[in-house]
């Protein structure tokens, strides 16, 4: 018997409502953020609310430790970076780093338990450097994490490496294929790009490398505007990235009708170009370096180690944990008096150069 075509609809219409689930659920809620008829809104699903609500807890807080009596580093034998800390002090930043990065395996995840001294476990010399990673972001990185900072917890979440971190894709650059080159885009399935046909590797070229970001021409004749709409579909793969990352629209920092405009913009977005430069630095200074020392099965298809994206701290949201601050019970990792000290350039300044 051949179905007749009510039939074939109805099985179609079936289809597209299974599928349509996975995507998010309506009514969404949405709030004016700039002035009338510039359509500057910011758009919230109060049912994706509550799941990130829920991943957003953060931990209970240690007692605070006595500050009093030797300092770590008269009575233990290789502390290079705790040292000024009291015993009591450090023992507690051991207990806490264990809930945040490795709370099934314990103290012995980083440490040979039989001499607590010895640096032959790798994720003792990893986490020695992410101690200083987050006390640089926090003291010298102010200007983007402000006094909230980030602890271990920001990016770990009880997980001996953070769920959002990235690898370089190795077909990304490759040209010349034999299905013809796909110039790094056109590939499903890609969370990097929000599942579009923008490119696959946003990362590499601009939260490692500092490739050019910005791509509006400042003038129309062909001679002075190297720009191109291929150079613009890697920026907007960026964009959507650090949309998703914090889950928000593009008006959240740009005023669509100038998007190159940083008078026009929301403060936010000043803020997420530090963002942009300090993801930079914790990947090439603390992180890439970490790379000879790690096991085969932590590197990426290309041989590199897992780096640092928005996604990493911001898991959906525009402020890491709501901007709960963990680092106020830490002041330990505040980082040096030094760093704070440290100048940092304003997009303004950079903005007639790139
Ligand atoms: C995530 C990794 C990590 C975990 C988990 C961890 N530690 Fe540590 N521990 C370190 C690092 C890094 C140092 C060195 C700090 C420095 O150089 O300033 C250290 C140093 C020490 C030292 C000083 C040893 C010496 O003589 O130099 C002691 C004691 C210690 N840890 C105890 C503990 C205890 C107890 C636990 C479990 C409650 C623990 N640690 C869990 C990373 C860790
Ligand atoms: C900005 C985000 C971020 C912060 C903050 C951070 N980490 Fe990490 N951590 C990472 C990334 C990314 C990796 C993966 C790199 C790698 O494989 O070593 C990692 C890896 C590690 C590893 C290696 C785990 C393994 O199984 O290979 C340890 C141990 C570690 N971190 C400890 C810490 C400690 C302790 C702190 C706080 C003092 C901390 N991290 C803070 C991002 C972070
Ligand atoms: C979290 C803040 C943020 C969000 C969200 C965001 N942007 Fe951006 N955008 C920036 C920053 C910062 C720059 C400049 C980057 C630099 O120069 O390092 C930029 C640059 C741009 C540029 C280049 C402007 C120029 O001067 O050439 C375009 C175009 C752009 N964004 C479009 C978008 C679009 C489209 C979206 C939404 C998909 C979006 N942005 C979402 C912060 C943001
Ligand atoms: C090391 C963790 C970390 C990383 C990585 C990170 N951020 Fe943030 N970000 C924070 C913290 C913490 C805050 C909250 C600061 C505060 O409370 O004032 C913040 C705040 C922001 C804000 C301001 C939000 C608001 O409501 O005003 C923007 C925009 C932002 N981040 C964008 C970015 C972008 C874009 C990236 C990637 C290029 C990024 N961040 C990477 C930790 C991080």
């Amino acid at each position: 018997m051949i179905a007749r075509p009510s039939f074939w609809i109805a099985a179609a219409s079936l289809v597209a409502v299974v599928g349509l689930t996975g995507c998010e659920r309506l009514p969404v809620d949405t709030v004016q953020v700039g002035y009338r008829g510039t359509g500057m809104e910011q758009v919230t699903n109060p049912r994706i609310a509550k799941s990130l609500e829920a991943a957003n807890t953060v931990p209970e807080a240690l007692e605070p430790a006595d500050s009093s009596g030797p300092k770590a580093r008269q009575i233990y034998q290789n502390v290079k970076v705790l040292g000024d800390l009291s015993v009591a002090e450090f023992n507690r930043l051991m207990v806490a780093m264990t809930q945040w990065v490795a709370p099934e395996q314990g103290c012995a995840y980083c440490h040979n338990v039989a001499n607590f001294a010895d640096d032959s476990l790798y994720t003792k010399v990893v986490a020695r450097s992410m101690t200083q990673m987050t006390q640089t972001i926090n003291a010298k990185w102010q200007v983007h994490v402000g006094a909230t900072g980030v602890t271990c917890y920001t990016c770990h979440r009880g997980q001996n490496l953070p769920t959002k971190l990235w690898f370089t894709e190795p077909d990304a650059k490759v040209a010349g294929r034999l299905l013809g080159n796909n110039f790094g885009a056109n590939r499903a399935g890609v969370e990097a790009n929000a599942n579009s046909s923008l490119p696959i590797d946003p990362y590499t070229p601009f939260l490692l490398e500092d490739k050019p970001i910005r791509v509006i021409g400042d003038t129309a004749l062909p001679t002075g505007n190297r720009k191109s709409t291929m150079q613009g579909e890697w920026t907007y793969a960026l964009m959507m990235h650090m949309s998703q990352s914090l889950g928000v629209n593009c008006t959240f920092c740009h005023n669509s009708r100038a998007f190159a405009e940083w008078e026009q913009s929301p403060p936010a977005r000043a803020t997420a170009w530090h963002g942009i430069r300090m993801v930079r630095e914790v990947n090439n200074e603390f992180i890439t370096p970490l790379t000879p020392i790690q096991p085969a099965n932590r590197l990426g298809p290309t041989g590199d180690i897992g780096k640092v994206n928005c996604a990493t701290c911001h898991q959906g949201v525009g402020k890491p944990l709501y901007g709960q601050s963990m680092l106020k019970n830490h002041p330990e990792l505040s980082g040096p008096d030094h760093l704070l000290k440290t100048t940092i350039a304003t997009p303004q300044a950079q903005a007639k150069t790139n």
